[in-house]
């Protein structure tokens, strides 16, 4: 079979069609299934968003789902990689490819609905459940700290977890739905999208953004911290994105959101911002959701081990989203690489 070379990292390839949402980069817009994602942020609770995100349908994306005690032991490893694939198996989900649309809406449903008793239990090492009738932010952070967060904290996170809901065909989406093509259960999907997540240049970059704060210290000593970095050849977290070339649209929400929940930290990212206008002038990198994202988080009384975690109990239902619309079309996604190791010997 004739290859087709495309750009790296499949840059600007279209490899399907989704009508679950869109990233428009040159615009500095994204939407889901047509609403400003912004909007609907600063509008509509979580449990909304999740449903609009999942299918756009009437039912719930969300219900009460507890544990079964069987994982204790593996929560203990403090591992949510190892949870999230262990509730799968424990669950007893079966191949998305043997199951009725129905059916593989259903085991969304419980695993997103178990997601945050899962972050939750993972962080504290023991077994946690939410309480009927909890919103699903506020029962997480209950769950994580345990005990009842503060109104504005609950606010602030669902305002990130609303903008992080879903973003895309990025590398977490994109191995859902590999996985997803090859007709696995929904927990093989959302480990393997999780276990992207994972990496520092797509999820895990927020804990290093808090290391630069406190690294920088003052407001004005940000742009002799960033040269030097520059220097060293480091990139800097926070700045730059995949696809936005003007300013990512969630920025502009969470930077008022850590105004008002960590006025401190809010003060040094905007010195930081306007020293990255000076020092990065002219390669078009903007600040990215992770200037502010880790602001947010700590601010709401996270741990910084449960950063990424957090991020991925918003962005499950998205990943949940494109599994199922995956699961409906019938090729194995299966590109190609031109072999350039020794020869053919026979
Ligand atoms: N600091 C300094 N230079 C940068 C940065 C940065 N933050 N980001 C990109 N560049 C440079 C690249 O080195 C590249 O230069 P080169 O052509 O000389 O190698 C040039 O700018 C263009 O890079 P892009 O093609 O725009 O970036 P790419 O798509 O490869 O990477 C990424 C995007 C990974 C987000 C990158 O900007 C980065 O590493 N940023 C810092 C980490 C970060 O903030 N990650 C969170 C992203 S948001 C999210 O995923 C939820």
């Amino acid at each position: 079979m004739e290859l087709i070379d495309v750009p790296e990292g499949l840059a600007g390839v279209a490899v399907t069609a989704t009508r679950i949402g869109d990233v428009l980069g040159d615009e500095g817009v994204y939407h889901y299934r047509g609403r400003s994602a912004v909007e609907l942020a600063r509008t509509t609770p979580f449990e909304d968003v999740a449903r609009l995100v999942l299918d756009g349908g009437t039912e719930p994306a969300i219900g009460h789902v507890e544990l079964p005690a069987d994982l204790a032991p593996i929560v203990a490893l403090g591992d949510l990689r190892s949870a999230v694939s262990a509730y799968a198996a424990l669950s007893g989900l079966r191949p998305i490819m043997d199951l009725s649309p129905a059916e593989r809406r259903a085991d969304a449903v419980r695993l997103i609905s178990a997601f945050p008793a899962l972050v939750a239990s993972v962080a504290r090492r023991e077994l946690v459940g939410p309480r009927p009738g909890e919103g699903y932010v506020a029962g997480y952070l209950r769950m994580l700290g345990g005990s009842d967060p503060s109104p504005a904290a609950v606010r602030a996170l669902e305002t990130y977890c609303c903008l992080t809901i879903e973003h895309g065909f990025n590398a977490g989406a994109f191995t859902a739905r590999v996985v997803a093509s090859t007709g696995a259960d929904l927990g093989a999907c959302v480990t393997a999208a999780y276990a992207a997540l994972t990496g520092p240049r797509h999820g895990a970059v927020q804990t290093r953004v808090l290391d630069m704060f406190d690294a920088i210290g003052e407001p004005d000593r940000a742009a002799a911290w960033m040269r030097s970095a520059l220097a060293d050849r480091q990139r800097i977290v926070g700045f730059g994105h995949a696809v936005y070339r003007t300013t990512d649209p969630r920025v502009p929400l969470l930077r008022e959101v850590c105004a008002e929940l960590a006025p401190h930290r809010h003060r040094l990212a905007l010195a930081v911002e306007e020293a990255a206008a000076e020092v990065l002038a002219g390669r078009r990198l903007g600040a990215n959701v992770d200037l502010y994202a880790p602001i947010v988080l700590e601010g709401c009384g996270i741990p910084r081990s449960s950063f990424t975690a957090t991020f991925a109990a918003a962005r499950v239902v998205g990943w949940c989203a494109h599994v199922l619309e995956q699961a409906t079309e019938r090729k194995i996604i299966r590109p190609g690489a031109h072999y350039i190791g020794d020869p053919y010997r026979g």
